[in-house]
């Protein structure tokens, strides 16, 4: 059952796939300037959902780990872009600073994995998806919201997933 609360949802999902297909609804809702935290363990689930968003939102690209750049970009029609930032490697906020997110911001959503570790060069409000391990296949997933734009995201995303309004 979905937690009927206006600041929170949760989604147990069952396979990668369904994980990807959680994150093609929230990725069709995104506005520039919309911020995605993505927390969990290694393996938990994060960049298999950012492969969700990215196609929902729009990209032609597909979403791979960025191992070897901090931030992906993504195009679609329009020139419109969606930021990937993988924050595992940041040694902290004064880093992640100096990636001017800002900037992206203006052009685009941004989705981070590990915010917890920039939390505080983050703007204030966001979405958060907690990723928690529950066996091989097995995922909970839970989002809160943080802003009343995150808010009417959570409402929307519910909506979309469990075809009911909190
Ligand atoms: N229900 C599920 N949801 C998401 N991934 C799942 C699920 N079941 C199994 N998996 C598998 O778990 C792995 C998740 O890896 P993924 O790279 O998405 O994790 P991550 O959270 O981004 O890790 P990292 O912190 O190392 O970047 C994939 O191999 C995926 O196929
Ligand atoms: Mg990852």
């Amino acid at each position: 059952m979905p937690i009927l609360d206006r600041d929170a949802l949760e989604f147990i999902s069952r396979s990668a796939d369904q994980t990807r297909r959680v994150g093609i609804r929230l990725g069709a809702l995104l506005q520039p300037g919309d911020v995605i935290h993505l927390i969990g363990d290694l393996g938990a689930g994060k960049t298999t959902f950012v492969q969700g968003m990215t196609r929902g939102w729009g990209s032609v690209d597909s979403a791979t780990s960025p191992t070897f750049v901090l931030v992906n970009v993504y195009q679609r029609a329009g020139g419109q872009r969606l930021y990937h930032l993988d924050a595992y490697r940041l040694s902290g906020t004064a880093e992640a600073i100096d990636l001017d997110l800002d900037l992206y911001l203006e052009n685009g959503p941004l989705v981070v994995e590990w915010a917890e570790r920039v939390r505080r060069a983050l703007p204030d409000e966001y979405l958060q998806v907690r990723f928690n391990y529950v066996d091989t296949n097995q995922r909970d997933l839970m989002f809160t919201a943080h802003g009343a734009r995150y808010q009417k995201m959570i409402d929307d995303l519910r909506q979309l997933v469990y075809g009911v309004h909190g």
